[in-house]
């Protein structure tokens, strides 16, 4: 197996490929003068199953995956994975109003016409996963969150809104502790409201987990209303801190006692590294394609 590290994934690459003890190459990654992109696996050949890693967000990372698939198919690629830690567009997953596309939809379709398998971390909706044309599969976070804040004296998991409750479920029944969600009502793009929990907060030390966090409205509404409900701290942990504009700064100079992420997008506060879960995964697609063989 070669892993080969798109320029949104680097660190991830080198990781997974060190605990799964095969080759990584980084392909490099330029634009032309006119902003288009160049990208290059250098060596002779690659005759062995290849696992590409890089997001689809944002776009410019779209193009890179399509080339680098391309790259490795033309160097004699055995088989392609794609490992996307964060799929872009997930959350257009179905027409809102008329005239929409099914965004999720048109990149899933496109994004395996070359490729025989996907595996997605904590990807917005699983709906989007049957779009592939090969098969594809969404792995999980909890356990890697779970490990994270396992000694950092957690009471409480809470999801901010009921979309994310399977996801505090899971961290929560890992660590232990009790868990629940919030009910959250959307009012812009920017701006939610959080209704008061229902669990008592007082003197807890509350884990707040997510899947994304963009501009922080979500997180931060919940932890002014956990805060008001007496919760001694709020920590926050999502998967993919996408981070819009200066959202990190606001959530970080606040009222939030640790916010960490995971490094399915690199940022300051990326420390969960989801690696040895998608080794994990890999492994068991390797020894299933053994045992078909066999
Ligand atoms: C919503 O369904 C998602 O799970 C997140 O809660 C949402 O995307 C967070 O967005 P923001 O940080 O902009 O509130």
């Amino acid at each position: 197996m070669i892993v080969i590290g798109g320029s949104s994934s680097r660190d991830l690459a080198k990781e997974l490929a060190m605990i799964l003890e095969c080759k990584c190459i980084l392909a490099s990654s330029t634009r032309f003068p006119d902003g288009e992109c160049y990208t290059r696996i250098e060596g002779e050949t690659l005759n062995d199953d290849v696992v590409i890693v890089q997001n689809t967000y944002p776009d410019q990372n779209l193009i890179e995956m399509f080339l680098i698939q391309d790259a490795a198919k033309r160097m004699g690629a055995k088989s392609i994975t794609l490992v996307i830690p964060y799929f872009g567009y997930a959350r257009q997953d179905r027409i809102f109003k008329p005239g929409e596309p099914e965004s999720a939809k048109v990149m899933a379709k496109h994004l395996s016409i070359a490729c025989d398998r996907v595996i997605t971390i904590d990807i917005h909706k699983e709906t989007v996963l049957k779009n592939f044309k090969c098969p594809a599969t969404d792995i999980k976070a909890s356990g890697a969150i779970a490990e994270y804040f396992a000694d950092k004296g957690i009471d409480i998991v809470l999801a901010p809104d009921e979309g994310a409750a399977e996801r505090a479920r899971d961290v929560g029944e890992r660590m232990g502790v009790p868990h629940d969600h919030l009910e959250k009502v959307r009012l812009s793009g920017t701006e939610v409201r959080i209704a008061p929990a229902k669990m008592d907060c007082r003197g807890k030390n509350v884990l707040i987990v997510d899947d994304i966090i963009a501009t922080g409205g979500t997180i931060m509404a919940a932890t002014i209303q956990l805060k008001e409900a007496g919760a001694q701290s709020v920590s926050v942990a999502c998967t993919h801190g996408v981070f819009t504009g200066d959202s990190i700064q606001r959530l970080t100079g606040g009222n939030i006692d640790a916010l960490l992420c995971c490094n399915t997008l690199e940022s300051k506060v990326s420390n969960i590294s989801v690696a040895s879960t998608v080794a994990e995964e890999l492994r068991k697609g390797k020894k299933k394609r053994l045992l078909r063989k066999s």
